[in-house]
């Protein structure tokens, strides 16, 4: 649970602090008043950057020297306040702290505070291209999963660099067949486990999402979720690696990884071809279908909501069932805006569904949840907030 943050020259808050209740937090205000900046700078804290898509840089306040936020929250089963620190300059590295202690990078911010967002430009998940929704996943288990982290930044450095190698082919330069196996070997080592991760987190997305669905519509809307990879074939069943034994390594990956690497193998003239690696995670997707039909070509932008609640809604769940399997922070939700876009029956469900959840909720007008007991409201002025 966040108990409160304090924002020191971060975007239009120039020395805001704000306070949380357990249950549900409304910020309400008219526009371009800061509530969408305050969870920003919440949700830096579990994603390591801003979900706006914002440079470090950008969220420093106008002509200040640096952007600060510290926020303190009580963490499950821990009796005293953890209190995070994060300090941008404009100049010079950032820096993170726990408890006053220096963390030695953002991976180890990550996992201390969860998060799940729900924002309007979440619709993307569905309509727009692939990259949103291995986003959608890379920002979900990055959470969870530290080593999951760690694979998608050594396969990132990977690609780029085999990318630089194929322009090199391309270019005319001979490249040795032995560097040629060092890109294959170790792309398909990290390949495949980012594979693992992500088969097993869609397969469990897709329960819930398929829960969530029937519970909305009734059994009228049928959707389907599958992950889609060059790394798994159609036998593969997902590895237990969120909610198995941690640490155990799964035989399966062995077969993701052969796979991936003859993929890195022998398309190796197309790709010298194309200039760039054509084979990979990087080229993930997930298929998101309603009643048997492509949902962002098909879906009513109503669907397409509803989808994108349940995936978040999923997002959620899936986050809170490895909390109970194997401890760590079940999420906090903070919504941007999302009330305005949904239904009277929408919002019900959702506000159902969150249940007794810590809840922080923007908002243009202060009455947007039904029931008024346990919600605190902040009204958000300027860059100020105050009680009320
Ligand atoms: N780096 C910055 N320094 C100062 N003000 C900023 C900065 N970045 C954004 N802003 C201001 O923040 C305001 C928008 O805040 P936002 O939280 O998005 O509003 P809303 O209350 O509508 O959610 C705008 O007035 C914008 O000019
Ligand atoms: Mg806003």
């Amino acid at each position: 649970m966040i108990t409160s943050i304090h924002y020191t020259d971060y975007r239009n808050l120039a020395d805001c602090r704000v306070e949380f209740a357990p249950g549900v937090n409304v910020l309400w205000g008219m526009n371009a008043q800061g509530k969408s900046n305050i969870l920003e700078g919440i949700y830096y804290f579990a994603r390591g950057k801003s979900f706006r898509g914002a440079h470090d840089r950008e969220l420093i306040r106008f002509g200040a020297p640096f952007a600060r936020a510290e926020l303190t929250c009580m963490r499950d089963g821990h009796e005293y306040p953890t209190t995070l620190e994060a300090y941008l300059p404009k100049t010079g590295k950032k820096r993170f702290t726990k408890n006053g202690v220096q963390l030695s990078s953002v991976v180890e911010l990550m996992g201390h505070v969860r998060a799940v967002l729900f924002c309007p430009a979440h619709l993307s998940i569905v309509t727009g291209g692939p990259l949103e929704r291995r986003t959608l996943m890379d920002v979900a288990l990055s959470q969870l999963s530290p080593a999951y982290l760690n694979h998608l930044r050594r396969y990132a450095k990977l690609l780029t660099d085999r990318n630089a190698l194929i322009k090199l082919a391309s270019g005319g330069q001979s490249v040795t067949e032995a560097e040629w196996e060092v890109y294959a070997e170790q792309m398909s080592i990290h390949g495949a486990r980012i594979a693992a991760y992500r088969q097993e987190y869609v397969s469990l997305m897709a329960d819930a999402v398929n829960d969530y669905f029937s519970a909305m519509t009734g059994g009228r809307e049928v959707p389907s979720v599958a992950y889609q990879s060059h790394a798994v074939g159609e036998e593969d069943e997902p590895c237990p690696l969120l909610t198995g034994t941690p640490g155990e390594e799964q035989p399966s990956i062995a077969g993701m990884e052969a796979r991936l690497r003859e993929r890195l193998t022998i398309h190796r003239e197309r790709e010298i071809a194309a200039g760039v690696t054509l084979f990979g995670t990087h080229k993930d997707d997930i298929r998101l279908m309603l009643n048997e039909k492509e949902a962002r070509l098909y879906g009513s932008q109503g669907q397409q909501r509803s989808m994108v609640l349940a995936i978040k809604l999923a997002e959620g769940a899936i986050a809170a069932r490895c909390a109970e399997l194997h401890g760590g922070e079940t999420p906090v939700y903070l919504l941007d805006d999302v009330f305005s876009e949904l239904d009277g029956s929408r919002r019900a469900f959702l506000m159902e569904e969150l249940g007794e959840r810590q809840i922080i909720v923007t908002s243009c007008e202060p009455d947007v949840v039904a029931a008024k007991e346990r919600v605190r409201f902040c009204q958000v002025e300027n860059g100020g907030v105050k009680e009320n």
